[in-house]
């Protein structure tokens, strides 16, 4: 009888989670930014380079632009109808730009959603690292290191190897990102970990997963939030199978173009677990970045295509 009641137990345990039903068509917000100022290309006033689009789609979802410079009303609309937002890798300032505003709106629904129960996952991609560090310690902590245009191996810490991120990613894909000189770096300012120990707030809020040295200081080059669904990388998952400027840092071996799959893949399953949806399709069908063509800038631009917006 006990036994019974134990299976059922586990039983009703398990349709629990089942009820919190998979969402299989996860659509992931990703923030536009202001435009480069000397992008010859650009038209209207901010852009979303189209690898990070790829790498989303090509995880299993779809995606939505969230253009810059709207009210607190709209992104909050859009927040309820998203599973997951993703904020790339840019140069604006992480302080005073209109992305900077916008990302922030959108950490902090995160923060109460996930508070409440409601599942909401972030992914920062190199500025979008360095943004979610700025908002976690409400200052910036950020300091120069040489990684400009470099290809490195993750050194993952013994925390990687039971992350919600990595634990399950093929051996081979850690052991390839641990060991090969796969993950393209191309950012003058970076967190280092002489910063994060000495901050609480990044500390408590932030478990680590990786680390790089630039030959002079341990940054920290992938993390992890404790009870958060959100990762930051320093690196880019998105460059290897996406951008083709012929430039040292972009690789596009196997390992690599792997190791960004995989990377992909966990994040667009994070977003399954959000039930936030569009009131309406039609509302669905207007927000999709399906509405809008990429500009191809060329195979030596820094971006291979850009959606830019007015
Ligand atoms: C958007 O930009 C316009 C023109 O630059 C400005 O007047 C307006 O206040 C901005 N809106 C927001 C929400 O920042
Ligand atoms: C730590 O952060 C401060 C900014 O508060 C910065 O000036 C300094 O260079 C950083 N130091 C290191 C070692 O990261
Ligand atoms: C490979 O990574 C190491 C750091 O582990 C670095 O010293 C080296 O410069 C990198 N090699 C290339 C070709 O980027």
């Amino acid at each position: 009888m006990c036994r019974l009641a134990a299976a059922f137990a586990v039983l009703s345990a398990a349709c629990l989670l089942c009820s919190a039903e998979l969402n299989t068509r996860p659509v992931i917000g990703v923030l536009a930014q202001e435009n480069l100022p000397r992008d010859r290309f650009a038209r209207g006033s901010s852009y979303i380079a189209a690898s990070y689009v790829k790498f989303l789609e090509g995880g299993g979802a779809r995606v939505v632009p969230i253009r810059i410079n709207r009210t607190e009303e709209e992104y909050t609309r859009i927040f309820s109808s998203i599973n997951g937002l993703l904020l790339p890798g840019g140069d604006v300032d992480i302080e005073k730009s209109l992305f900077s505003r916008a990302a922030k709106i959108f950490y902090d629904l995160a923060l109460k959603a996930n508070d409440a129960g409601d599942f909401f996952p972030i992914w920062g991609t190199c500025q979008g690292f360095q943004q979610l560090t700025v908002f976690t310690a409400n200052k910036n902590l950020l300091t120069l290191t040489n990684t400009k245009a470099v290809a490195l191996p993750l050194t993952l810490t013994t925390a990687a190897h039971s992350s919600r991120l990595f634990r399950n990613f093929p051996k081979d894909v850690l052991q390839s990102l641990s060991e090969e000189n796969i993950t393209s770096n191309f950012h003058s300012w970076s967190l280092s970990m002489q910063n994060y120990s000495r901050t609480s707030k990044l500390r408590r809020f932030y478990k680590v997963l990786s680390t790089n040295n630039d030959g002079k200081k341990e940054f920290i080059s992938t993390m992890e939030a404790v009870r958060y669904p959100f990762y930051a990388v320093q690196w880019h998952p998105e460059k290897s199978p996406y951008e083709w400027a012929d430039k040292p840092g972009l690789v596009h071996t196997t390992s690599a173009i792997t190791a960004s799959f995989y990377t992909a893949r966990f994040f667009v399953s994070e977003a399954m677990k959000s039930g936030h949806r569009f009131p309406s399709s039609s509302e669905e069908e207007r927000a999709l970045i399906y509405n809008f063509s990429p500009v191809f800038a060329g195979t030596d631009a820094i971006f291979t295509q850009t959606y830019y917006f007015d």
